[in-house]
């Protein structure tokens, strides 16, 4: 039952919408006539990247990529690894990245790297949630959608050992739940 993995809910599937459109026109007036790529993380930041991607009104492409940092366990390894590369080339493009969740900015702090060395035009940042006390990196976030504390959360995209990503909001993981119980 959900009750038994959740303990509040942070952000309801209504305040999600209401920002998913926001940064929506935002990017659509930054980017029109740039015809920039949305650069997706899978499988987390795919939820919010197909949400986005239909408030945006300009032409744009989309891609995914697959950057292993977490295993399954809730703490960073501090171990990025490229799973899965793009199949565009991004060369002379305008970026955006768009993420679920931005936690040490481990991740996103190496792939700024990697794919800053294939030069485009520009790289952006796109992430749906931050938790800033948390940051272990630098990183200049150009678009975002909620701060949130320093806790566990699954929703929309992000999940607790593959499970829960499907769910329209997003709520903080009890924290005693150690074995799966679905839905
Ligand atoms: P870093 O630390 O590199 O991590 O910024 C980013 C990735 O960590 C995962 N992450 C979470 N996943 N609930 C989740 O389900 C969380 O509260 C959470 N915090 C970080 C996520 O995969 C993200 O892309
Ligand atoms: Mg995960």
């Amino acid at each position: 039952m959900l009750e038994n993995i959740i303990e509040e809910i942070l952000i309801s599937e209504e305040m999600i919408q209401k920002r998913v459109k926001e940064l929506g026109k935002q990017i659509s007036r930054d980017y029109a006539d740039k015809d920039p790529i949305l650069i997706s993380i899978l499988k987390g930041g795919v939820y919010f990247l197909i949400d986005l991607t239909r408030a945006i009104t300009i032409p744009h492409t989309i891609d995914f990529m697959v950057v292993s940092s977490y295993g399954d366990s809730r703490e960073t390894s501090g171990i990025v690894r490229l799973v899965k590369d793009l199949k565009e080339d991004i060369r002379h493009r305008y970026v955006l990245i768009i993420e679920d969740i931005i936690d040490s900015g481990l991740t996103l702090d190496y792939l700024l790297k990697s794919l800053q060395a294939r030069e485009p035009q520009s790289i952006e940042i796109c992430t749906l949630l931050s938790k800033p006390s948390r940051r272990k990196v630098d990183l200049h976030v150009k678009y975002l959608g909620y701060e949130i504390p320093d806790k566990f959360v699954v929703g929309y995209g992000l999940d607790y050992q593959q499970y829960y990503r499907n769910l329209p909001f997003i709520c903080v993981f009890k924290s005693d739940v150690s074995v799966i119980s679905k839905q």
